[in-house]
């Protein structure tokens, strides 16, 4: 009998060609790779940096009209990765950016605890453990792991969080929801954030004693029970020292966010530029969170990518501002490419919301069905009624106490402004642009195309002379100097015609213009459109103005 053939999934194949046409390499990859580190390749850094050049441009340089009829004020920062310790302590980080992680005794390996285990709810005056073994053993029989137990410190308890929180996340999550004393084991997260948001949300109910039935659970490695601990709260801010001397005193942080850099220097922009409340500060910039359990390619990294944008307003303003922001930024993400059904944005419930949230105007997510995700969907940006929280907690902390407050000359009146934050991540949005890109096409040489929006493309255009003579690569050499000082374009010249378009298409190279016979009698060129295939002739000196209105599209 002929073997199975071998089914490879969207997302094992979009990460091969990432390998093999140079979009994304695994760090240190000789050296065997390290988890949750990622290096972008020749095409890759050329994506990520239109992404992020179109956000600066439309952000910073060229900000939307506001809701009042003009360009909002916004201006840009650059701040350092490494910031005094005490950000961070004003912030909550230092004690409060956690995760639950379980540690297996035998092969030493960690897993955040949200992701080992799903949601099983144990009311513990009855702990019938055979019961609850069984019950654990056989949702991870019907893949409906991972499984996260959590035990309420009595069954009125448990009842009460069931009835409070549980019955809305049972009823999400697709559960049959019928008396909330019974056990509850099928229930499957959509997706890897809503996971982690169930997580938030249980440990965040007041009074609950809630902790994992460790015992109880297998490990996934050894497929014993009892070698798991119980789960831990780890830190997950990378630290280092500075200086010579390695002591509590010289330890400092990475940053998780590049936020807290622009409240820092709050006054610093009122002071030095001429904005004025309602105005934002914008700021790309790495940040680096030490996940427990990286995954996902590149969308849960250790080292990472932010592009994030604090908006000051006065508090009054807030609900009209939260919503601008939401939908201006909804907006844009379907203006480079992610324009169909695979991109939501989620108004996120009340009981969803982060501490420094919850008296907002709002908070809601914009999201991308990435295929690993599918049916579910992965956050690309969050935006966030931040209320005045952080720029109270920098005057707290930093001893500037009122001094940090913005004084509006105008009505007299000095406050702390409120902010609304949309925070993007430059890698989760690289690869939403990789995997929306990423089409197959069985009557192509190359088997696939990457349709990236024009303005997202590597390569904007392939400059191809048909044979190696006649004066044709002189021509396209001439026209490659000129349009390179605008695009990035790719003069080549050996090859057969059909593999140098393979190239192109593997790469998601809109426009390929060949230099041919006809071009030496009439000064034209064939243009060939990536995604439809149509060739047509454009004039030699209309090569320029024509890849200007496509960029623009
Ligand atoms: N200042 C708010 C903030 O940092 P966040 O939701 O934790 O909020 C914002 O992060 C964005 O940063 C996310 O929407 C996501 O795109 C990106 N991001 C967060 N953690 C990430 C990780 N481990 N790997 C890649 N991107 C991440």
């Amino acid at each position: 009998m002929a073997d199975k053939p071998v089914v490879t999934s969207k997302m094992d194949k979009l990460v091969a060609l990432c390998r093999r046409r140079g979009f994304i390499f695994q760090s240190s990859e000789i050296y065997g790779g390290i988890n949750g580190f990622w290096d972008y390749g020749p095409l890759g850094v050329e994506l990520k940096r239109n992404l992020k050049d179109a956000w600066w441009q439309d952000i910073v340089r060229c900000p939307p009209v506001g809701p009042h009829g003009h360009p909002i004020d916004m201006v840009g920062l650059d701040c350092t990765i490494i910031m005094n310790r005490r950000v961070w302590e004003a912030s909550g980080h230092a004690t409060g950016f956690n995760d639950p992680m379980v540690d297996d005794r035998e092969t030493k390996q960690r897993f955040r605890a949200d992701q080992l285990f799903g949601l099983f709810v144990l009311p513990a005056n009855e702990p019938d453990e055979a019961k609850a073994a069984a019950a654990l053993q056989q949702a991870i029989a019907d893949g409906l792991a991972p499984v996260l137990t959590v035990v309420a410190a009595s069954a009125g308890e448990a009842t009460e969080y069931l009835h409070s929180q549980g019955k809305k996340l049972l009823k999400e999550a697709g559960a049959p929801y019928k008396n909330p004393a019974e056990w509850q084991t099928h229930l499957r997260m959509t997706d890897g954030r809503s996971n982690e948001e169930h997580w938030a949300t249980i440990a965040a109910v007041p009074g609950a004693l809630l902790k994992s039935s460790a015992a109880l659970v297998p490990s996934p490695f050894t497929q014993k029970k009892g070698s798991l601990t119980e789960p831990r709260q780890f830190n997950l801010m990378f630290q280092t020292f500075v200086g010579a001397v390695q002591n509590d005193d010289s330890m400092a942080y990475l940053r998780p966010e590049t936020a807290q850099g622009i409240f820092a220097n709050f006054r610093n922009v009122t002071d030095t530029s001429r904005v004025k409340v309602p105005f934002g500060i914008a700021q790309i910039g790495k940040a680096f969170r030490n996940e427990v359990t990286p995954r996902n390619f590149t969308f849960r990294s250790r080292e990472f990518e932010q592009m994030e944008i604090e908006f000051f307003i006065h508090p009054k303003t807030a609900v009209e501002w939260y919503q601008f922001w939401r939908d201006t930024r909804f907006k844009w993400w379907q203006s480079i490419g992610l324009a169909g059904s695979n991109l939501q944005l989620r108004e996120h419930d009340r009981d969803e919301l982060a501490h420094y949230a919850k008296e907002g105007a709002g908070t809601s997510d914009i999201e991308y069905k990435f295929p690993f995700t599918d049916p579910g969907f992965g956050e690309l940006e969050g935006v966030a009624h931040r209320t005045d929280f952080d720029l109270r907690q920098h005057a707290q902390f930093s001893g500037l106490g009122d001094k940090l407050k913005y004084y509006d000359q105008e009505a007299n009146e000095r406050y702390f402004p409120h902010v609304i934050e949309p925070s993007a991540g430059a890698d989760r949005g690289t690869l939403a642009l990789l995997c929306e890109a990423y089409t197959e096409d069985p009557g192509r040489p190359s088997g696939v195309v990457m349709k990236f929006h024009p303005r997202m493309a590597p390569i904007k255009a392939g400059i191809f002379p048909l044979v190696d003579k006649e004066g044709m690569p002189e021509i396209a050499t001439n026209l490659y100097h000129d349009l390179r000082k605008t695009w990035n374009v790719q003069l080549d010249i050996k090859q057969n015609i059909g593999k140098r378009y393979a190239r192109m298409d593997e790469a998601g190279t809109p426009f390929c213009f060949t230099i041919d016979t006809q071009t030496l009698s009439d000064q034209t060129v064939t243009v060939r459109y990536r995604d439809t295939l149509q060739q047509e002739r454009v004039a030699l000196g209309q090569v320029r103005h024509f890849l200007s209105e496509k960029m623009a599209i």
